[in-house]
């Protein structure tokens, strides 16, 4: 299951080309990273990138998270969902493409991280009023329907901020080993794409404004969604300086798939 996880991780990159140059733990990858698709950023990226996703595979199997959705495509409706999802159009857009920057883009997202969430808000692991609001008015079978109408949309790309690239880079793929924090590649993936399986989020192209909101509330023990997932993201957060996730987050919005 990990391996087609991993497989699952590299597929996006149909404009990026990974080449194995003198051995598996060699490769450089190129991304492309900005709104106005001019700007090519090649990453020469030694071993870390593949211990980083060994470790990933390693730990999709040995942490299936306990009581947590799994996948979900097959578990709701496109069509019913789109329906029901007019409620949401207003903040989160039509086609899950938000388009101010405090509320999520819903777009491309895996179908069990969003029935997760809105669980998350029903059960009081995440607080925000008005979303606690719109998820106590759904059955479960609303919650699959509409992550499966967003699950299967376009991410708009954005851009990330040019002056913080290297250091959100940085982070991003080989973390900060001194201080104990793991690199978000691991889980998220080279293009933020997340973990299906797993259910892990995607976040590459999710607006910086809200992600940088959302770290906060981990790091201050106000989103408690990842309760089942060891609270790894608590973990993370709190060991981050608030100019290191003002730079990690922008560029991870600049990621695309
Ligand atoms: C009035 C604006 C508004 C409306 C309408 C709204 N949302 Fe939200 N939604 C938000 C905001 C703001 C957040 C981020 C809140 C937070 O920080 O926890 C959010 C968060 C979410 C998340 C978590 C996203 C993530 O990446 O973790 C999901 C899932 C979600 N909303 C689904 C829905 C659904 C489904 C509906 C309709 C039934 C809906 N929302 C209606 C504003 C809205
Ligand atoms: C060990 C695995 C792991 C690592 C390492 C990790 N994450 Fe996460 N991340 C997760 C999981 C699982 C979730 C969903 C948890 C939940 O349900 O609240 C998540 C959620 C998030 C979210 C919220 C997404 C949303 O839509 O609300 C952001 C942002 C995020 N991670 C950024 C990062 C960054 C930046 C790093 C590196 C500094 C990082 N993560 C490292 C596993 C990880």
């Amino acid at each position: 299951m990990g391996r087609d996880a991993i497989s699952v991780q590299f597929a996006p990159h149909r404009e990026g080309k990974i080449r194995e140059i003198d051995s598996v733990h060699q490769m450089i990858r190129r991304g492309r990273l900005g709104a106005d698709r001019s700007l090519w950023i090649t990453v020469a990226a030694t071993g870390l990138v593949a211990a980083a996703l060994i470790g990933a595979e390693s730990f999709a199997q040995e942490q299936q998270p306990q009581g947590q959705q799994q996948q979900g495509f097959e578990r709701g409706s496109v069509e019913a969902g789109q329906q029901k999802s007019q409620t949401c159009a207003a903040c989160h857009g039509p086609d899950g493409n938000s388009v101010t920057p405090e509320w999520p883009s819903l777009a491309g997202q895996h179908p069990a991280y969003i029935v997760n969430q809105l669980q998350a808000y029903k059960n009081g692991e995440r607080q925000d009023p008005g979303m606690v609001g719109f998820a106590s008015m759904l059955t479960e079978q609303d919650m699959w329907d509409i992550a499966a109408y967003y699950g299967a949309q376009s991410l708009t790309p954005k851009g990330a901020q040019p002056d913080l690239v290297t250091r959100g880079e940085e982070l991003y793929r080989a973390g900060a080993p001194e201080r104990g924090i793991p690199a978000c590649i691991a889980c998220h993936g080279p293009a933020g794409d997340g973990n299906f399986l797993a259910a892990y989020p995607r976040i590459g192209g999710q607006h910086a404004t809200y992600m940088l909101n959302t770290m906060q509330d981990y790091a201050a023990g106000e989103r408690r969604s990842d309760t089942d997932y060891n609270q790894m993201m608590r973990n993370v957060a709190e060991l981050l300086l608030e100019e290191e996730m003002r730079a990690v987050t922008s560029y991870v919005q600049g990621l695309t798939q």
